[in-house]
């Protein structure tokens, strides 16, 4: 609204100064080079109904009251900026709007902490273990585990809790070591890209005990599906099936598994790993996903490492989809920071972060050319260390030039963030601010459908459904 006072107020003034002889540049150019960058924008060029209007009318004011605050959320570590976020209105609103899908979550960090340690914990047969380097370790057994080298003898849970007169302490130390999320300070806790590495993939082993074990498995991901549909988001692409979940909530869309290897095995391992996930995806074409490596870039091998390997479904004519996790890295020029492009060389369905892109034009150019979509999870890269202030994120950059995006949260257990929720608030107002509209919500909610692997007939089918719901979402919180 603003921008459209401003050219009346500059004629104005341009009348006079042009009678002092100045040259101020014109007006009316001006006014048609700030559309034109808008139009560029995600969601720059989506028409909004006339309710859609009255809703962006709102959201824009909460908008203006949020850039105005002094403590403005996105410019602080998540840790500290949670409580803000989570009283702000347009997390509400946020909360409520019907998000699409979640297109980069981990399976073993989608649950919060607190429901593994307050119920999984709670089971029978549960022992437990301190490394040497103070993590946990959890296994599931009738008798005593085998001893693990570099960990204390194993305790039953059952056993300890029994004899203790109150349990909150440890059931806090519990929740406190699976999860990233801390009360201190983060930049004290955390002082490098290194240590929060290390504390991560320790919390990871510490879940793993407890998800791996069959019976929690399948409660696991019923809950971690819960609380996706709970944030209001309809469809996850995860490594996970569970079709009695769908079966109890109709509006939910499912969910498909992206197959995963950790990214340290060498090249003659991957080929095995390789062949496995051809067979899962002829096995079951409608749950398997793809492929993708996970683990740090930093310290893993490079794609192009693994090439050999790659190569092999589409030399033998075979489509195996690749989603791989590339350019989630800050250190230009080494090996790793080929991987976005090589990526591209393998033909990926989408590319995990991206967040190396500025730094390639090629690639970036790649990208959009071919509508291979950049999962952005804005939580993930700044608690581990690729950057502060998150208007300073890469993806500032690619909202303002409309580049192929979805938003999603990667590891939200491990981060304190929940659903998608979080994500999106830090996209939404620290990814422009009062350049995004309600238009720019809609285009990244739809472009989790467009870009999720789902067959056309079935993202048709999932776009109606969301669209059902967006507009209640809109009706309702005029
Ligand atoms: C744990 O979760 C399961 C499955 O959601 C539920 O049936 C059970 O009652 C829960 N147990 C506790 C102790 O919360
Ligand atoms: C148990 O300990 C916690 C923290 O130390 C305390 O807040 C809580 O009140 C205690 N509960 C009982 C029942 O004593
Ligand atoms: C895990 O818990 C133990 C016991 O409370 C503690 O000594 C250790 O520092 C914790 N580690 C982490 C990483 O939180
Ligand atoms: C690859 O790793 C496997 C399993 O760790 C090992 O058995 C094998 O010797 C390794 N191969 C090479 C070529 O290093
Ligand atoms: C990538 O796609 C191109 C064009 O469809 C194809 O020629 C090439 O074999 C594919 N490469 C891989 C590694 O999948
Ligand atoms: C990117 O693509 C555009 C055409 O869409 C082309 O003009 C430009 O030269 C390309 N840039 C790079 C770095 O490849
Ligand atoms: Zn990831």
């Amino acid at each position: 609204m603003e921008v459209q006072r401003r050219p009346v107020a500059v004629a104005c003034v341009l009348s006079c100064l042009l009678a002092l002889g100045m040259s101020i540049p014109d007006p009316g150019r001006r006014e048609e080079l700030i559309k034109l960058e808008a139009s560029m924008r995600v969601g720059g060029n989506v028409r909004l109904s006339p309710e859609e209007k009255l809703l962006d009318a709102r959201l824009s004011k909460l908008m203006q009251e949020e850039v105005a605050k002094e403590d403005f959320p996105p410019a602080l570590h998540f840790f500290k900026a949670r409580p803000l976020i989570r009283s702000s209105p347009i997390y509400s609103l946020l909360q409520k709007m019907p998000k699409g899908a979640a297109l980069h979550v981990h399976d073993f960090a989608m649950v919060d902490v607190e429901w593994l340690v307050r119920n999984v914990t709670y089971r029978p047969h549960c022992y437990m273990c301190y490394t040497d380097d103070g993590s946990l370790r959890f296994f599931f057994s009738s008798g005593p585990p085998k001893p693990l080298t570099q960990c204390s003898p194993w305790t039953l849970l059952e056993k300890l809790r029994a004899k203790m007169v109150n349990v909150t302490d440890l059931d806090n130390s519990l929740i406190s070591n699976m999860t990233l999320w801390t009360q201190e300070d983060p930049e004290e806790a955390y002082p490098s890209q290194d240590v929060v590495w290390k504390r991560f993939e320790q919390a990871f082993l510490a879940t793993l005990g407890l998800v791996s074990y069959a019976p929690v498995f399948k409660d696991y991901y019923h809950e971690g599906l819960s609380q996706f549909y709970r944030d209001n988001v309809m469809y996850v692409e995860v490594r996970a099936l569970l079709t009695q979940f769908v079966e109890e909530h109709p509006d939910f869309f499912g969910a498909r598994i992206i197959y995963t290897v950790h990214r340290g095995i060498n090249a003659s391992v991957l080929i095995l790993v390789v062949k496995e996930a051809m067979k899962l995806q002829v096995d079951f074409p409608e749950t398997m996903a793809g492929f993708d490596l996970v683990g740090r870039e930093d310290t893993g091998w490079p794609l192009w490492y693994f090439r050999e390997a790659l190569s092999l479904p589409a030399s033998q004519g075979f489509k195996l989809p690749y989603f791989f996790h590339a350019g989630e890295t800050d250190q230009e020029g080494t090996e790793v920071d080929q991987n976005m492009l090589d990526a591209l060389l393998f033909n990926t369905s989408r590319i995990g972060h991206g967040f190396a892109v500025l730094r390639h034009p090629v690639a970036k150019n790649l990208s959009r050319l071919n509508g291979v979509p950049l999962e952005v999870c804005p939580i993930s890269n700044q608690v581990l260390k690729l950057v502060t202030d998150l208007r300073n994120h890469p993806a500032a950059v690619l909202m303002s030039e409309g580049h192929p995006l979805v938003i999603s949260s990667d590891d939200p257990s491990m981060f304190g963030a929940s659903g998608l929720s979080d994500d999106f608030y830090e996209a939404f107002v620290g990814f422009g601010g009062p350049s995004n509209n309600l238009g720019s919500l809609k285009e990244l909610a739809m472009n989790s459908i467009r870009y999720s692997s789902l067959p056309p007939n079935l993202q048709e089918k999932a776009m109606a459904l969301w669209q059902t719901k967006w507009n209640t979402f809109v009706i309702e919180n005029l």
